[in-house]
């Protein structure tokens, strides 16, 4: 247990000091702890290569950690063999046996286990009618289509009562409609199931619809663990910051810090008030972070108390349906995005010169990118 944190439930699964490498020189995975509680839906989010999936193999029982020890439920796992954890695992290519039909597909877990005949009937039955699909016990996967047979996939890591289940990037196969709707089934599987879920994926909107905590990953070291909305508005570094969500970045240089806050000169010119979040103190560089929702664009210099002002030119506006974005050129950045209500960017034209105002309690002063 980490000193001063509630813990809700008890970790399930605890990596402690873990590190990978495959070629003995180059870490993969660099000192990773990580607790997972009981029920807990957590998703390891990072770019390709980050080292997502040698985590997710290690808990598996796939690959051994090089260093560190992982405990599932209290237990030392590194020298247990992967059919021994009780864990079930679904991948992207769903890896459905062809020859077998839906229902045999998944009772395989039931029949390596030794489960009864009958009780594997029953089971199956109640696996089918989980993911609706009660009509096509017997038909099999290349009869289905990408959506049915990673349905058939996710039963089949289930029907066993498996206490952890992991998943590593599922859904990439499939396109963005079936892809958002699946994402939803397996959120509604877990909270009704109350199974705990280990997910692994390189998309962060996945990440933030699925997740009650995301850890993210970047060159084989989590940066931050976090809940999503956490994530979102409280970024430790420039990685987090720009790979949760829509990101503006200005780059300057810290003038004065003033406890939680920074005075910041940017590069194209203009001065700011900015979080202090994650600098090296006066006269270093700085990349500062604003969200193109906590913008607000004002036809001349005025603005709130305290607020953030600079000059901005407009570039062009992008209509999207439910909102609409204005890029500007805004201190030398040139893609500043702001989002607008639908129907505001009619106003704007480009080339015209604006305002842009912003709360310096959005403005994140972060490590230099
Ligand atoms: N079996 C392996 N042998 C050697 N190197 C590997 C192996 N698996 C992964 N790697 C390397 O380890 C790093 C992390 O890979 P991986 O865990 O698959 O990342 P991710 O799942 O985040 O894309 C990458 O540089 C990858 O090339
Ligand atoms: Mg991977």
């Amino acid at each position: 247990m980490e000193a001063g944190m509630v813990t809700l439930a008890p970790a399930l699964v605890r990596f402690s000091g873990i590190q990978k490498t495959y070629d003995g020189e180059h870490l993969v995975v660099k000192n990773l702890d990580l607790d997972i509680r009981k029920g807990e839906f957590v998703t390891l989010l990072g770019p390709s290569g980050s080292g997502k999936t040698t985590t997710l193999m290690m808990l598996a029982g796939f690959e051994v950690p090089t260093h560190g020890e992982i405990y599932l439920a209290d237990r030392p796992i590194k020298n247990m063999p992967p059919h021994k954890r009780d864990i079930g695992m679904v991948f992207q290519n769903y890896a459905l046996f062809p020859h077998l039909t839906i229902a045999e597909n998944i009772a395989f877990p039931l029949s390596v286990r030794g489960t009864s005949k009958a009780e594997a009937q029953e089971r199956v039955a109640a696996a089918l009618r989980m993911i609706k699909m009660e009509a096509m016990a017997q038909r099999r996967p290349g009869q289905l289509s990408g959506g049915q047979q990673q349905r058939v996939a996710l039963a089949r890591a289930l029907v066993f009562n498996p206490q952890l289940v992991l998943m590593d990037e599922p859904l990439g196969a499939l396109d963005k409609r079936l892809r958002e709707q699946m994402q939803l089934e397996i959120k509604q599987l877990h909270e009704r199931m109350g199974i705990t879920i280990v997910y692994v994926t390189h998309d962060q909107s996945e990440a933030l619809t699925m997740s009650d905590r995301i850890a993210v990953f970047n060159d084989g070291i989590v940066q931050q663990i976090d809940k999503p909305d956490a994530l979102y508005e409280h970024p430790v570094n420039s990685f987090v910051a720009h790979f949760i969500g829509e990101n503006n970045v200005l780059s300057g240089t810290v003038e004065t810090v003033d406890k939680d806050y920074c005075r910041v000169g940017l590069a194209g010119g203009g001065t700011v008030t900015a979080r202090a979040v994650n600098i090296a103190g006066a006269g270093a560089s700085t990349s500062l972070s604003v969200r193109p929702e906590r913008v607000t664009l004002v036809p001349d210099g005025s603005s709130g108390e305290g607020a953030n002002r600079l000059p901005a030119k407009v570039q062009n506006t992008i209509y999207l349906g439910d909102h609409a974005l204005a890029v500007l050129d805004v201190a030398g950045n040139e893609e500043f995005m702001v989002k607008l209500q639908p129907g505001a960017h009619g106003s704007l034209r480009p080339g015209e010169s604006i305002f842009v105002t912003f709360r310096p309690e959005d403005c994140l002063a972060l490590d230099p990118v």
